[in-house]
């Protein structure tokens, strides 16, 4: 079965959840369907990938109870200070009455009045971000949001250490996790570690390093891979798995969602010490690399993230 790690809430997360970015409206429903049925019980989606009606469909479509299931979304960064109104959007769009756990999907309020609802631009080009509003203050709503019973939890994302030292001083929920690009190319080992320190459980999206992946070609993870007779997929996860990182595999295809979960589960239980190990030290080795990285005119605070 899925291994589940707990929360600092309680509450136990399955490990391995289906990610939901990219995925096409006509086909993420089959695809969190199948998901579902194949054993899945976690999907992440976010109000900014405009994909939740469908995703909310597949889950309705899969058959399975909402009880059984984990589901993720996420504030986008035009309702920072309209949290709720967001929040209910997105209850509305996926069909439940409820959310598992909702993240700040990136620490950058955005205009809620700007000239577009997702991505407002200044006439320079760059996104329009309100530099006034405090994160302290979007993460007072989330709070609000746990005490209304509209969430079980609550979380961020794409928090880095200095972006985090701007909510912990006067938060009174402790993030439960934080959900950042993390992968054999990418694992910020300090960050992580920072959150372990924390009790904040780290969830990786782009496990694979998203469309167009080298990771899954690398050598030295195909070389384990080929040792333990699984795929490269299996490795990744796997190696993601056994560090205490929640797996965000985003596919829409069959035979890899189901393949993603069997294959994670394989993984987990045939790496060794020294596969882990060398995988850790890949980026290092001088392959370090990142696959995701918005232009938000705002320093991150993240390592190798040029400036915009
Ligand atoms: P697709 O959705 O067409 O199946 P990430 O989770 O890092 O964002 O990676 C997602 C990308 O990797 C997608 O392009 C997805 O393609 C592809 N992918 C997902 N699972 C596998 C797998 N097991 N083997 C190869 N490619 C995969």
């Amino acid at each position: 079965s899925v291994p589940k790690f707990k929360l600092n809430n309680g509450m136990e997360i399955p490990a391995i959840g289906l990610g939901t970015w990219q995925s096409k409206s006509d086909e993420v429903i089959a695809a969190v369907s199948h998901a579902l049925k194949e054993g899945y019980r976690h999907i992440d989606c976010a109000w900014g990938y405009g994909n939740e009606k469908d995703v909310g469909e597949g889950i309705k479509q899969s058959g399975i109870p909402r009880s059984e299931i984990w589901i993720t979304s996420k504030l986008w960064g035009t309702y920072h200070s309209r949290v709720e109104e967001c929040l209910d959007q997105t209850l509305t769009n996926l069909g439940v009455d409820y959310l598992d756990l909702y993240l700040v999907h990136w620490p950058v309020p955005m205009n809620p009045k700007g000239n577009h609802p997702v991505f407002p631009l200044l006439p320079n080009g760059k996104r329009d971000v309100d530099h006034s509003w405090k994160l302290s203050d979007t993460w007072k709503q989330m709070e609000d949001m746990v005490k209304k019973g509209k969430v079980k939890a609550i979380g961020i994302s794409n928090f880095s250490v200095k972006k985090m030292e701007e909510i912990l001083p006067t938060a009174e929920i402790i993030p439960a996790t934080n959900q950042l690009e993390l992968h054999p190319y990418n694992p910020q080992h300090e960050l992580v570690a920072y959150l372990k320190e924390k009790g904040i459980v780290p969830q990786a999206y782009s496990p694979l390093g998203s469309t167009g992946s080298p990771l899954l070609k690398d050598e030295v993870i195909v070389e384990i891979a080929q040792k333990h007779s699984i795929q490269p997929a299996d490795v990744i996860l796997g190696w993601l798995v056994s560090k205490g990182i929640v797996a965000l595999p985003k596919s829409v295809t069959p035979a890899r969602i189901t393949s993603n979960l069997n294959g994670t589960i394989a993984g987990v239980s045939k790496l060794d010490k020294d596969d882990i190990a060398k995988i850790d030290g890949l980026a290092a080795a001088g392959k370090q690399k990142r696959f995701i990285m918005p232009p938000w005119p705002v320093d991150l605070g993240f390592d190798n993230w040029p400036p915009f």
